[in-house]
């Protein structure tokens, strides 16, 4: 792997403390900030005060944090009833993920209707202290007033081509959660490899979740000849579950069904292959196999609503990713069960096969009790299919062509998520300097063009509704290990946190550069590695043309 000329030695330049950053720095850019010309220095003593909510749950929110605002205010903190130094104060007119933060030699007070208002109240405190304070810190004088623009703003990590390891999910969740985002999709399945635990299927990691050799490069037939290996159990998922919960991002797992789905069908061939005389294998080879689920066959339905019964206490939100992209039709084209089950539901569109399955799945959903029902996400694939055969809270994630497919699942009545291959496909190489790491495909998506990306472009008022969000996807087929995934997430990770939050009319590219700048700190106190040359002083783009001249 040749990433390390780019990516430098992280330990060697670690800084341990200079990590702050101005009011007028914060990524995402808040709606409006207002500077004062004083400020406040937390006392070696600090005190705080949390407001009653729901049972405990801003003081447990607070609790959290502590070890974290004790580092980066240098601070011993306890909590008081009066006269605190930082002050949670409950305002219900704030928009539920808002927040107000008021910096005065007084002290500091953070307002907000909800836990998660005051979580995005405290990030920003966060962003505007040292990581870690070498004596009391102190912060300039300022008023917030903030609120995001969607209420979906994710992040797709990728784990059937590679696993990263639950200590590498918790970064990415901790580098979420600075800069507010609030979805993890978490995506688990793959042709190349099964990675969650399901009781009821054992074989699913002990044949599904291993492979012989792992491709060498994009379209290549060179191998490693290296097994690889890995899974995370059940436990393993409640872990990241609660630890993404205590940072307000909710975990939404994708089982992708029914292409995609090569580990599984070598796993149980005799209920999932459309050809199960035939030898099937984990896939070793990058793209899209054609060893898709029979969905035709009514074991390989009851198998996927077994997983769904698995996935429903280990995901406690409102939403289940079924995948649904890039299956190819041809095993079922070939199948007289696919054939005749395509005549019965009167249908000449081998895609509506796929619908069908679907529609039994969220039938099973539907009989559950209320607090067991989910909602479903698909790939825009879907909308190749008859949609009319499944209900209208669905949500179409919309990736290729994502703009017009979006706009197609929206003014079909269906709520859409913006995630543009070009350019949010974050695995993508980032710049086209020489020795940038083997990814995905051969494009380039600068963090210029990532965030100059505009979301509900020219959308009619009447379909605004239906736009839940943006979300930065990640696909690993060639990204074999974690310093590489955060060397391609970061920075390019901060412009769609921004586009998930900022208003459009606020943002700017020069703007969000400049405030940029200053975070690199953030990073390298962190230890998380990330593309350097995005920091140059001049603006990305013109940087990289001298660079490459
Ligand atoms: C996808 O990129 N196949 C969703």
């Amino acid at each position: 792997m040749n990433f390390k000329s780019l990516t430098g030695s992280i330990a060697g330049i670690m800084l341990i403390c200079a990590a702050t950053v101005s009011a007028a720095d914060i990524i995402p850019l808040p709606a409006s900030v207002t500077k004062g010309k004083s400020s406040y220095t937390f006392p070696k003593e600090t005190t705080y005060m949390v407001p009653a909510y729901e049972g405990d749950s801003i003081a447990n929110l607070f609790t959290i944090m502590l070890p974290e605002l004790e580092k980066a205010t240098g601070a011993n903190i306890r909590k008081t009833d009066a006269n605190s130094d930082i002050s949670l104060m409950l305002d219900m007119s704030v928009p539920p993920e808002g927040y107000n933060l008021n910096v005065s030699p007084a002290g500091v007070v953070i307002s907000a209707s909800r836990p998660a208002g005051f979580f995005y109240g405290l990030q920003t405190l966060r962003q505007m202290l040292p990581v870690v304070a070498a004596s009391p810190a102190t912060v300039e004088e300022v008023t917030i007033t903030d609120s995001p623009r969607f209420g979906w703003r994710g992040f797709m990590l990728d784990e059937g081509r590679h696993i990263f390891g639950k200590d590498e999910v918790k970064r990415v969740l901790d580098m979420m959660a600075l800069y507010k985002m609030n979805r993890l999709h978490w995506h688990l399945t793959e042709d190349q490899g099964w990675r969650i635990e399901i009781k009821k299927y054992p074989k699913l990691t002990d044949v599904g979740a291993k492979r012989k050799s792992t491709s060498l490069g994009w379209g290549s037939f060179n191998t490693d000849t290296v097994p690889y290996y890995g899974f995370y159990t059940q436990d393993d998922i409640k872990e990241i579950v609660a630890y993404a919960k205590d940072r307000f991002i909710e975990v939404v797992p994708e089982i992708d069904i029914p292409g995609h789905t090569q580990a599984a069908v070598a796993a149980y061939p005799e209920i999932l292959a459309c050809d199960p005389e035939n030898t099937h294998e984990v896939w070793i080879m990058q793209g899209v196999s054609r060893d898709v689920m029979n969905v035709s066959n009514p074991a390989a339905v009851q198998f996927a609503k077994d997983i769904i019964d698995e996935l429903i206490p280990l995901f406690p939100y409102g939403y289940i990713h079924l995948g649904g992209d890039e299956c190819p039709t041809d095993k079922w084209e070939k199948n007289d069960a696919c054939i005749a089950q395509l005549d019965s539901i009167g249908s000449t569109n081998f895609r509506d096969l796929q619908l069908n399955f679907y529609k039994e799945l969220v039938n099973h959903i539907a009989a559950k009790p209320k607090d067991e029902q989910r909602k479903l996400i698909f790939w825009n694939e879907v909308l190749h299919g008859n949609t009319d055969m499944l209900p209208k809270d669905m949500t179409i994630m919309a990736w290729v062509g994502a703009d017009k497919a979006a706009k197609e699942a929206a003014t079909r009545g269906l709520t859409t998520i913006l995630t543009p291959q070009i350019p949010y496909y974050i695995n993508r190489k980032q710049s086209p300097l020489a020795g940038e790491p083997l990814t995905q495909g051969w494009g380039t998506e600068t963090l210029e063009a990532v965030y100059n990306y505009v979301p509900m472009k020219d959308i009619p008022a009447e379909l605004a509704d239906k736009y839940m969000g943006v979300q930065a996807n990640f696909w690993s087929e060639y990204v074999i290990a974690p310093e590489l995934l955060e060397y391609l997430m970061l920075p390019r990770l901060l412009a769609v946190a921004e586009a998930g939050w900022t208003p459009q009319n606020e943002r700017n590219y020069e703007d969000f550069h400049k405030r940029l700048r200053t975070h690199e700190d953030i990073f390298q106190a962190n230890d998380w590695n990330y593309a350097r040359h995005a920091f140059a002083k001049e603006i990305c783009k013109k940087c990289l043309e001298k660079k490459t001249k």
